[in-house]
């Protein structure tokens, strides 16, 4: 016998040695050598395939160390959809599910479940071709994923080729790829050794590890599968049910879960989740909950599916984690719009399967609500991704230092004032301030947090229109520091912007062009583009009407800045009567809202800093004589409407209120003039009654426009 005859048999041999010993290991999980052993099986055989590179199979052991890295991965359209499960979070919910499952069957007997743990990694298909792995693609979105083959093969439990006989033609066998628990703590601490970020958890190292274009980092990885669904099947007899197709399949080699099994009913289905709930700290891997799938599947079939999931299958999630840990601070983060959001810095905590050292606290009026205080004992609970949150505080456990959550006076990125959002409402006839949840940094062109965002609505179309100052160019131009405020825009040079990355000599000759087009505009779009929360398009419009120019209205804002500062520390009702007749409110559709909001803008000198900024640097409009709103005149006076009018439309009447210089509300109050009564009016004319308000039929609003 020749050497290389030799080798062949020898290969053989060891490759069903590694295969069965595989086989002993994972599926059935009674290793009959030691590792050690294995490791001594193969490395012959790698030194023998090294000898005689044309022996080595595809489907060798040997592959599993993965291929030379693939430029991107080839797309996969799954011929049978891979769909996702409908979710439970209750036991009425799975009672729920059950009732409509036998409803639909027509049967009253309780009916057998099969059921397995959820595994917290990603779902997986592998194609078999006459037994042999030639496929492995991701889910994607059910229809299409990703082919990652050669990832695939670098995972031991998935095997390589099918073992026995009366395997199908072709199988497509579908489950989850996942990371043990113990290969996710050491991967991140080599991760962290090497400074390199650590995973979140699991869940996402396992799908950073599958989707790999170098399928040697997957083979590093230590990942596993357990199967436990399919798709396309060409066989000539299949089982009867779930549980048996997963039986059949341990013995072609096919990884299952031995935490699976047959239930009864729905009182089955609650109890092995019971069971499987207390398990879970002790499994090796994660579980976010467990899946009921009814057994038969000729029921299964009857049964069919809904838009994204089968109708015979449900997942009972567990609760969301919940752990204790203690709050060192309270820090504010401000958005793109300004908005302050509490964030608390936790003491770090594993739960949910990640370090967690940061929760929302979504808003200050939750801290109120409950009582956060800083070096509090605090409940923290996580549930998959979502953003960690804190559920209460432990008050037994509070120090006697504990400090409440101030809001800071002053934005913690620029240092403009922060102000709190307010309401008007009236209450029993009476308009009162309404302080609202959200804190709000008013430096709105000054602030970096919010600067893209001022920027990118600053040079938008329906503002000061500049072609070419898109998303991408922002971005850089931040980060060059050559934009902190939007004046900045009108000193960037050729030199600059020449120099950016992709932007040629002549895309900077023509943005410095649609920037010194920009300089002059209207005084409607110079305030749209200011993005003054509440300010719109057409706001914006009728106040540049209404004041002619930017003096006038920065004026009356100013005027109403300061009325509403008294009004706020005084909730008279003569103060809150006062600011609904001031300057500002008189223009036609500026509510108190949009009122409130033009005071804080221009209230706030970091924003008149860039105002005169844009001014000085050449921007400008042509400027209409002040027209005083005292001109109408219904000027003062308050109307609301109810009920239909015959011969114009509430929108119409509205109009000519307003053209006169009235004012029309929602709601009637004291502050109310008259009340427009239409045909078949509303509860506001009550409500009129009872205050004594004025009421005008169509026929006197007529004559009171037309006087
Ligand atoms: S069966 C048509 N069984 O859960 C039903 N899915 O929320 C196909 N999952 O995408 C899924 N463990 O990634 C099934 N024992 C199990 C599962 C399981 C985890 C995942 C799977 C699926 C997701 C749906």
């Amino acid at each position: 016998m020749s050497d290389r005859q030799g080798a062949e048999q020898r290969l053989r041999s060891l490759r069903d040695a590694l295969h069965h010993h595989n086989y002993l290991y994972y599926v059935l999980d009674a290793p009959e050598i030691p590792d050690s052993e294995y490791d001594k099986l193969f490395r012959e055989l790698l030194e023998l395939e090294r000898a005689f590179p044309d022996l080595c199979t595809p489907d060798s052991p040997s592959q599993r160390v993965g291929a030379a890295p693939l430029r991107e991965f080839g797309e996969v359209r799954h011929v049978v959809p891979m769909l996702s499960l409908e979710n439970a979070f209750s036991d009425d919910e799975v009672r729920a599910f059950d009732a409509r499952v036998r409803e639909r069957l027509g049967d009253d007997e309780p009916v057998t479940y099969a059921a397995e743990p959820k595994l917290d990694g990603l779902a997986i298909s592998l194609t078999y071709e006459h037994g042999v792995l030639s496929r492995g693609a991701t889910r994607g979105d059910g229809s299409v994923g990703e082919d990652v083959t050669p990832n695939v093969r670098t995972i031991a439990s998935v095997p390589l080729h099918l073992q026995g006989s009366g395997y199908p033609a072709a199988l497509e066998v579908r489950g989850e790829i996942y990371m043990p628990k113990k290969a996710f703590e050491e991967l991140n601490r080599r991760q962290l050794e090497r400074g390199d970020k650590a995973f979140a958890n699991p869940r996402n190292a396992a799908a950073g590890s599958l989707r790999q274009l170098d399928s040697r980092i997957t083979a590093s990885r230590n990942l596993e599968f357990f199967a436990y669904a399919w798709g396309e099947v060409r066989a000539s007899a299949w089982p009867d049910t779930h549980s048996q197709v997963l039986a059949r399949w341990r013995d072609w080699g096919l990884r299952t879960n031995p935490e699976n099994r047959m239930v009864h009913g729905v009182q089955g289905c609650l109890e092995y989740f019971r069971r499987m709930s207390g398990k879970r700290e002790s499994l090796p891997y994660q579980i976010d909950g467990v899946v009921y799938k009814v057994d038969r599947l000729d029921w299964q079939q009857r049964l069919g599916f809904v838009a994204h999931a089968p109708r015979w299958a449900l997942a009972h999630k567990f609760p969301a984690e919940e752990v204790t840990t203690r709050l060192k601070a309270v820090e504010f983060q401000v958005g793109r719009t300004g908005a302050l959001t509490p964030v608390a810095r936790l003491e770090p905590v594993f739960v949910g399967g990640a370090t967690v050292s940061n929760a929302t606290l979504h808003n200050m009026d939750e801290v109120l609500r409950k009582d956060v205080r800083v070096g509090d004992t605090v409940i923290v609970r996580r549930a998959g991704d979502v953003i960690p949150e804190i559920v209460s505080v432990v008050l037994s456990e509070r120090p006697a230092d504990a400090r409440q959550v101030k809001v800071p006076v002053k934005c913690p990125v620029c240092g403009a004032h922060v102000e709190r959002e307010t309401r008007e409402r009236t209450k029993q006839g009476n308009t009162v301030i309404e302080e609202l949840a959200a804190w709000r940094c008013t430096g709105r062109l000054a602030c970096s947090a919010q600067l893209a965002q001022a920027i990118l609505h600053f040079a938008g179309r329906r503002a000061l229109d500049i072609e070419g100052l898109g998303e991408k160019l922002v971005a850089q131009l931040i980060a060059e520091k050559l934009l902190r405020s939007p004046a900045d825009i009108y000193a960037l040079s050729h030199a600059q912007l020449a120099g950016l990355e992709r932007m040629g000599d002549k895309s900077a000759e023509n943005l410095l062009a649609a920037i010194a087009k920009s300089k002059t505009t209207t005084l409607a779009r110079f305030l749209y583009a200011m993005g003054i929360p509440e300010v719109g398009e057409v706001s914006a419009q009728t106040l540049a009407g209404h004041f002619g120019s930017l003096d006038a209205l920065q004026s009356a804002a100013l005027q109403y800045a300061a009325e509403l500062t008294q009004a706020r520390r005084d909730a008279d009702r003569a103060l809150t009567k006062n600011l609904a007749n001031s300057a500002l409110r008189q223009v036609p559709d500026i509510g108190p809202e949009a009122a409130a909001s033009l005071a804080q803008f221009f209230g706030e000198p970091h924003n008149q800093t860039v105002i005169r900024a844009l001014r000085a640097a050449g921007v400008h409009w042509p400027e209409g004589p002040v027209r005083r709103a005292a001109a109408g005149r219904l000027h003062g006076k308050s109307f609301v409407l109810t009920g239909a009018l015959a011969g114009m439309s509430r929108e119409q009447a509205r109009e000519r209120i307003q053209a006169l210089g009235g004012k029309v509300t929602g709601s009637v109050s004291r502050n109310t003039d008259y009340l427009v009564v239409g045909a078949e009016p509303g509860s506001k004319l009550a409500e009129a009654r009872r205050l004594g308000v004025r009421e005008l039929n169509e026929a006197q609003l007529r004559d009171l426009l037309d006087s």
